[in-house]
């Protein structure tokens, strides 16, 4: 079955969200639970950005032992040789080095034509392979370039000596059929590609960067890009914990493994936002406080009966301990006497029936029923003779 390699960029692209600062502890711990969550590749920092990016990835590279550590570079030798410097410590040091490729960039940003772009990629490329044993090129804005324009530079900085070709979608701007497209045509037209990774890399401006990921593995590409919790740049990155989680679940759709060891995802997801200060939404996919939680009367039921009926991801199988019936007005019996059981209560029936006319009168004025309320009611109950 073919696998994907996972590229975890939290601590790069997803550092760049708007008010996150990390300082060199938290990075580190931040690297070592990637490292136990399984990721293969952790972009680390963009050493040549700041003294503090630099000493953040030497460090990481010094530490981690079981996942590639890479940094960022732009197409220039200076900040290649000082990536070298953060970088050859590591035990499988690597490089990723970014150009844009799309009319727009290449005319306002790079002032630079097709060719000189071509010709710069090609000579940062193997200058970077002189010491980087592993060199990722992206194609910076590749879902807005020109498809043919692509091939052809693709083709020279493999020629060159990259392991690995990126193709970003920078600005989150593509579909998954547009984007799936992509990797089907590069796949199809450029000489040599199956003898590197094919990467995917989304940002979510228009909400799409999980589908789209999964888009370009179904099509061709064999490592996917992402952050936890989706952190990054504006909407931010493609969530890794969505896409490990989809192609379990629905293994039947994608048959891809991954490394990754998927009851670390609460654990990675938990220390990402409490030290980004990025705090997970309630509703977030897989990893929302209320992702296994179950407020009606009749899906509580339905999941004491046969957990399956309303939940298709055990809370287990990405580390949550058990699922989480929120009690409320929508509450039905079953689940008010389980919760009651839970929290160490052995009523008669009786004394269960007028404990759950006493905590639907509350719900009256109360949306959530808090463990602290329910003690409440319950002592008065126990102690009522
Ligand atoms: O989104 C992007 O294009 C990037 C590149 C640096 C790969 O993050
Ligand atoms: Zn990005």
């Amino acid at each position: 079955m073919p696998q994907i390699n996972i590229f975890d960029t939290t601590l790069r692209d997803g550092e760049q969200s708007p008010g996150v600062n990390l300082n060199q502890l938290e990075k580190l711990e931040i690297a070592k639970q990637l490292e136990r969550f399984g990721v293969d590749v952790m972009e680390a920092g963009f050493p040549a950005s700041s003294q503090g990016d630099f000493e953040g990835v030497r460090n990481i590279a010094r530490t981690i032992k079981n996942s590639s550590v890479t940094g960022l570079a732009r197409a220039t030798k200076s900040d290649i040789d000082i990536a070298w410097d953060a970088l050859k410590d590591a035990a499988e040091p690597r490089l990723h080095i970014f150009l844009a490729t799309s009319p727009i960039h290449m005319t306002y940003k790079l002032k630079k034509t097709p060719e000189e772009v071509l010709q710069t990629a090609v000579n940062m490329v193997s200058y970077a392979r002189e010491k980087f044993p592993q060199v990722e090129w992206s194609a910076e804005d590749a879902s807005r370039s020109d498809k043919e324009f692509l091939v052809k530079i693709i083709e020279k900085v493999i020629d060159a000596g990259a392991t690995v070709i990126n193709l970003p979608d920078t600005v989150g701007y593509t579909t998954p059929e547009e984007y799936g497209a992509l990797f089907r045509y590069v796949k199809e037209n450029v000489r040599n590609i199956d003898k590197v990774l094919l990467s995917a890399h989304c940002h979510d401006d228009l909400g799409m960067a999980v589908a789209n990921s999964i888009a370009a593995i179904e099509n061709g590409a064999t490592q996917v890009e992402g952050t936890i919790n989706g952190i990054g740049e504006r909407a931010g990155n493609a969530a890794l914990e969505e896409i490990a989680v989809a192609l379990n679940i629905r293994h039947d759709k994608y048959p891809y493994t991954t490394n990754l060891v998927l009851n670390e995802i609460k654990r990675t997801s938990d220390l990402v936002s409490k030290l980004s200060g990025m705090v997970v939404p309630g509703n977030k996919a897989v990893v929302g406080r209320n992702a296994f939680a179950h407020e009606s009367g009749i899906h509580q039921d339905g999941v004491l009966k046969n957990a399956s009926t309303y939940e298709i991801i055990t809370p287990e199988l990405v580390g949550v301990n058990s699922n989480n019936l929120v009690l409320g007005k929508h509450s039905g019996r079953h689940a008010f006497k389980e919760k009651v059981e839970h929290l160490g209560y052995h009523l008669s029936d009786e004394k269960i029936l007028e404990a759950f006319k006493a905590f639907k009168l509350l719900t009256d004025s109360k949306k959530e029923v808090t463990d602290e309320d329910l003690f409440t009611i319950l002592t008065d109950i126990q102690t009522d003779m």
